[in-house]
């Protein structure tokens, strides 16, 4: 079959997907005989949550926008089910890949597996050990049926054996959200928001919050807000409110922190509540910064290899070479506790202490070249089976 291409669907539908697809997508594209589709589910759908990524990582628009917007996880999920099994049954790829640990991720693997459509899963073996995330529901079920399986770190080889997976579905091929990092990092640091900011490099921190166990809780909210106004009694903290935050935000009536008005440069110490940052803007200030504190999961990573203290507002990491490699201090989600912690690295940074950190292994800008590369490879020889099975 000279001519022939072969057809992968690629999936994206909130916001970090979009950071880990795009390298996928322009390595495909590099070789001829990949057809590369871009499914958007739509999990994300706000300009500043989605459209903002793809300009700013060079990608073009999806192939299909299922457009599933808001809604309940479960909405959420069955609805891309039901509109994805739709686009499969009418359009058969040979490969369907997806990123991460979000609801389209699940979802999409789903009618993967039923289709019995070879299913690869970027950013497999990641394991909190926490099923009361929704996230680390996603994880265990779409690697339980994925056939190619890509890790970013030693931990998620460790937990993949421990499941059961066969070696030979694993490959260890660093971290896919680096090759974005790497590719954009140049074009951050011109970032037009740390422009208008007029902040002193390492004279700020960067605060993001959107786990539900974080925010979704009045209470808690407040707490761990007011430890924030507390530690930004030493220095300004940007604020980049994700949309599950801000509603929260203004139903819990939360006072005493500063909305920046996206023009004035930033003078004063406090909470500065800015709208979700842009890829490259949020990239130059994470650059900048004395420190972040985050319930993220990217944002650990990300940290990690610009060098910037990060202090993750959760019991459980399933990023551990963050920590083990990294920059991460995991601090628990006592408010006190995150105090203490943020008040310790400032008074390093203050005494010239760097603590000293490695970037964990294959993570260098290349690992989407290596996964087209096995997913090449595993297309050919499925191809060459199925002609040989029909002989
Ligand atoms: C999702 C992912 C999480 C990821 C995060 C990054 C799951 C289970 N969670 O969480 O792993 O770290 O994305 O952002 O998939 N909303 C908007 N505009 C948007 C998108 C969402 O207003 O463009 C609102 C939704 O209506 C909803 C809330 O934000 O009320 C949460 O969105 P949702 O996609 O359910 O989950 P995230 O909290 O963003």
């Amino acid at each position: 079959m000279p001519n022939h291409k072969y057809r992968i669907m690629n999936i994206v539908g909130a916001r970090p997907n979009l950071v880990k697809m795009a390298p996928l997508i322009r390595a495909m594209r590099r070789i001829p005989d990949l057809d590369p589709v871009l499914v958007h589910t739509g999990q994300h759908y706000d300009y500043l949550m989605s459209q903002v990524f793809f300009e700013q990582l060079g990608m073009s628009a999806p192939d299909y926008n299922l457009e599933v917007g808001s809604g309940s996880q479960h909405e959420q999920t069955a609805a891309i089910l039901q509109r994805f099994g739709e686009l499969v049954r009418q359009d058969r790829p040979e490969m369907v890949v997806v990123v991460g640990d979000v609801n389209s991720t699940i979802a999409c693997s789903l009618v993967a597996a039923k289709e019995r459509i070879p299913l690869a899963h970027v950013e497999a073996g990641l394991r909190s050990g926490d099923r009361t995330m929704p996230e680390e529901i996603n994880r265990l079920l779409t690697d339980a049926i994925s056939d190619l399986l890509f890790t970013t770190e030693e931990s998620g080889n460790v937990n993949l054996a421990r499941e059961g997976v066969p070696a030979e579905k694993v490959f260890f091929v660093g971290n896919i959200m680096i090759d974005s990092l790497v590719h954009s990092m140049d074009a951050a640091r011109e970032s037009a928001l740390l422009a208008k900011l007029e902040l002193p490099r390492r004279g700020y921190g960067v605060l993001t919050l959107h786990r539900p166990a974080n925010v979704d809780d009045a209470d808690k909210l407040r707490a761990v807000l007011a430890a924030m106004v507390d530690i930004a009694g030493e220095l300004p903290v940007l604020f980049p409110v994700h949309p599950r935050t801000q509603v929260r935000i203004a139903s819990a009536g939360i006072e005493g922190m500063h909305s920046w008005d996206g023009e004035r440069a930033i003078q004063e110490n406090g909470v500065w509540m800015m709208g979700p940052a842009p890829y490259l803007d949020f990239l130059g200030i994470v650059d900048g910064a004395a420190f972040v504190i985050t319930d993220s999961g990217g944002i650990q990573e990300e940290s990690t290899f610009m060098g910037v203290p990060c202090l993750t507002f959760r019991d459980n990491t399933e990023r551990p070479a963050t920590i083990q490699h990294g920059t991460n201090r995991l601090v628990g989600t006592d408010p006190a506790a995150l105090i203490l912690h943020a008040k310790e690295v400032l008074r390093e940074a203050g005494s010239g202490q760097n603590s000293v950190h490695a970037i964990p292994p294959l993570w260098d800008g290349h690992a989407a070249e290596r996964i087209v590369e096995i997913l090449h490879d595993s297309l050919q020889s499925g191809a060459a089976r199925s002609c040989g099975a029909g002989l």
